[in-house]
C-alpha cells in the first residue's frame, strides 16, 4: 500500500487522504513505526478501531501524535484523542473524528454520547469534517449517519472489512457509506488465510491465523464537497496492487 498510495493520491487527485490503520501490523493493531510509515506514504490522518492496543507501544505514541486518532468514545483516561485537524494539499483545514459503534464492540460510552461534542468542536476549526464510523452493524451506520446529516461532509463506515454498495449523499449534504472495504488481500476471509478462518468456524477449536497474501486490493471512497463543506459526490474506490 505504501508504493501504491502516493500514484494514487494524484491519479484521483485527491487533497487529503484518510487511511484506517487498526490491522497494519500484520492484520491486528499498529506500531509507531508502521504509523510514521503509512504517514509518510500520503497519509494525512490516521484512523484506528477495537484493536487500537493490541501493540501496548502504540500508547504513548497515541499520546503525543496529532495525526493518528483512535476511538473517542473510550474510557476517558486512555491515551491519544478522538478528533484530529489537519491541512489538505491547498491548506484548508480538515477534520477527523473516530467512533466506536456498539454491537459486539462494547465500548464504555455510546457514540451518541460523544459525537455532538466532538461535531461542534471540530466545526470550530473548520466545515470541512470526515467520521470515520468503526462498527460492526449497519443500522447503526445508517442511523449516525443521519443523526449527523448537514453537520459534516461524510460519515464513512470501517471495521466489517467489505465494501457495502450504499455510497450516498444524503439531502443534507452529508456522504455516507456502511463500509469503505478492505485494503489487503482479498483472496481471503477478511484478510486471513480462508482455509484457517474456515477451520476455527467449522470446528470452533483456536487455529493460529495468518494473514494471506493475494489478490491485494486498496479499498476506499472519494469524496468531494463544496467550499461549505457539504459533500456533492462519493464515489467508491476499488483498485488492486
Ligand atoms: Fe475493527
Amino acid at each position: 500500500m505504501e508504493t501504491r498510495l502516493p500514484g494514487l493520491r494524484e491519479e484521483l487527485d485527491a487533497d487529503f487522504c484518510v487511511v484506517n490503520g487498526e490491522n497494519v501490523a500484520n492484520g491486528v493493531g499498529i506500531t509507531p513505526r508502521l504509523a510514521e510509515k503509512l504517514l509518510a506514504a500520503g497519509a494525512d490522518v490516521i484512523t484506528l478501531g477495537n484493536h487500537v492496543w493490541r501493540r501496548p507501544e502504540i500508547g504513548p505514541y497515541l499520546a503525543e501524535s496529532e495525526r493518528v486518532v483512535r476511538p473517542a468514545n473510550l474510557w476517558s483516561g486512555a491515551p491519544g484523542r478522538g478528533l484530529a485537524v489537519a491541512p489538505a494539499a491547498d491548506g484548508t483545514p480538515v477534520a477527523v473524528i473516530n467512533v466506536l459503534g456498539s454491537l459486539f464492540l462494547d465500548p464504555p460510552t455510546s457514540m451518541f454520547e460523544a459525537i455532538d461534542g466532538l461535531v461542534d468542536e471540530a466545526r470550530q476549526a473548520t466545515p470541512i469534517v470526515v467520521v470515520d464510523l468503526h462498527a460492526e452493524a449497519t443500522s447503526e451506520k445508517v442511523a449516525l449517519a443521519r443523526w449527523l446529516d448537514g453537520r459534516v461532509t461524510a460519515v464513512l463506515g470501517t471495521h466489517t472489512h467489505v465494501q457495502t454498495a450504499d455510497a450516498r449523499v444524503q439531502p443534507g449534504g452529508t456522504a455516507a457509506i456502511s463500509d469503505v472495504g478492505m485494503t489487503g488481500p482479498h483472496d481471503s476471509v477478511i484478510g486471513v488465510k480462508a482455509e484457517q478462518a474456515i477451520q476455527r468456524m467449522r470446528t470452533g477449536i483456536p487455529v493460529r491465523f495468518e494473514t494471506a497474501e493475494s489478490d491485494v486490493r486498496i479499498e476506499g471512497v472519494l469524496v468531494e464537497r463544496g467550499p461549505d463543506g457539504r459533500a456533492t459526490s462519493i464515489q467508491p474506490v476499488r483498485v488492486s496492487v
